[in-house]
């Protein structure tokens, strides 16, 4: 069959696009939201906490690792609002300073030493004062009825800064909130405005990530009527134009990343979201997705993987999880067994091959792009790739 030249033009733009590039790509390291839960629900459980023995950040060793073998360039890192922002004093802008500094030592490591990037994590599902029993206890954020919940304002002005902190680093992505979930999408909305509002005030141009409603879902990004995330989020204004979409996406049956078995297509499940993405022209991280060490999940963690090189909507990733905490644990996709994490070194009960061995090395390290954004302000564009440098 014999095309026109402007029928071949008007196919390829039928065609969906295998022109995408993912310019940060790493790890979640998840341990510095670790030894608050309690089974009663006890409020006050690990608060402070013990800094290297209830909960650290990173182990320098892992991400030298995984910086200098792997080639990764980006770290998701996990932090408690209720250490960072002790109860005592309140959600806001005064910061509990050792804890602080603890954070900022991890960050300057990777980004300063080994010129990695680095998303700042508040692990707190929207919530505030009572992360005992994570990811349901305490006050929704903004919740005017609650006369214990912190305010909208005092988000934004925890974030202002937060933000003035790190606005010289040019390496420190900002991510909003982990997970939000039973919260009023015109709440959600709201509370994530004030974030970058204040963000913005506090003269930090770093790029932000919003996350979805809805624990983050991609797959229910559509979904839950005019509730869904894809109702509201694209209303979330950043004079700076450098605000990306943050998404999580499981592969097992009920998209948690409890279940050893790899059951959703995530080609399939991420159409809606990309749509809207395509829409809204705006791009997006998928800061959360796993799966176990079977054929399966191998099979699913490639189409997601390739999925998200393939489709120009999405420009970074970090898999869950690393952290110098999980031990024999696994953050991801075990059905509860002792399979050890994506930390370097780290071993399955009994002194088997963990995560690491088992998916990260054989499946995910093949997926980690050759060359990444290893300079300049990590944006919605990206930036120059290169090969890793030598100098870090
Ligand atoms: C601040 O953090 C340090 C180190 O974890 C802790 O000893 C101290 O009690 C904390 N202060 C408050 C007010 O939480
Ligand atoms: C807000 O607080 C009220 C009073 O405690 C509670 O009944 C309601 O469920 C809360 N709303 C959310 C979204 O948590
Ligand atoms: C933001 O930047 C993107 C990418 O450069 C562009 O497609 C989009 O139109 C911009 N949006 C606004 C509101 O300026
Ligand atoms: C997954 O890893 C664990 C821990 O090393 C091992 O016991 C199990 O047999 C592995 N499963 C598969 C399907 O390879």
């Amino acid at each position: 069959m014999k095309f026109s030249v402007s029928a071949v033009a008007a196919c390829a733009a039928l065609l969906p696009s295998v022109s995408g590039t993912i310019f940060y790509a790493g790890v979640a390291e998840s341990s510095g939201e670790f030894g608050v839960w309690s089974a009663t629900a006890t409020p006050g459980t690990g608060l402070p906490g013990r800094f290297g023995v209830d909960y650290s950040f990173i182990s320098n060793s892992g991400i030298d690792t995984m910086v200098d073998k792997n080639k990764v360039n980006l770290f998701r890192v996990a932090f408690l609002l209720e250490r960072m922002a002790p109860l005592s004093y309140g959600l806001g802008a005064k910061f509990n300073e050792t804890h602080y500094n603890y954070y900022k030592q991890s960050i300057d490591y990777i980004t300063k030493t080994k010129g990695a990037y680095a998303i700042l994590d508040p692990h707190n599902y929207m919530r505030y004062n009572d992360p005992s029993s994570q990811p349901f206890s305490g006050s929704v954020i903004g919740n005017t009825t609650d006369k214990t919940a912190a305010t909208t304002a005092q988000f934004g002005a925890f974030w202002g800064e937060l933000a003035k902190r790190f606005a010289s680093n040019e390496k420190v992505i900002f991510g909003l909130m982990n997970e939000p979930h039973d919260v009023p999408s015109s709440l959600y909305l709201a509370n994530l405005q004030a974030a970058v509002d204040a963000i913005r005030k506090s003269g930090a141009k770093n790029l932000i990530i919003a996350p979805g409603n809805s624990w983050s879902g991609g797959h229910a990004w559509t979904q839950g009527g005019n509730e869904a995330t894809g109702n509201w989020l694209h209303k979330l204004v950043d004079p700076l134009n450098n605000t990306a979409v943050d998404i999580h996406e499981y592969l097992d049956k009920d998209f948690s990343g409890g279940h050893i078995a790899c059951e959703q297509d995530p080609v399939t499940n991420l159409a809606g979201v990309t749509a809207w993405l395509k829409e809204h022209k705006l791009k997006a991280f998928v800061t959360e997705f796993g799966g176990s060490n079977t054929t399966a999940c191998a099979t699913m963690l490639n189409s997601m993987l390739d999925y998200m090189s393939q489709n120009e909507e999405y420009i970074g990733w970090t898999a869950w999880a690393a952290g110098p905490f999980w031990g024999t644990a696994s953050p991801c996709c075990t059905d509860s067994a002792q399979y050890g994490s994506f930390e370097p070194g780290s071993k399955a009960a009994g002194g088997g091959p963990s995560l690491y061995d088992t998916v990260w090395l054989p499946v995910i390290q093949k997926k980690v792009p050759a060359k990444l954004q290893w300079s300049g302000l990590a944006t919605i564009n990206g930036g120059a790739l290169t090969s890793k440098p030598s100098h870090y």
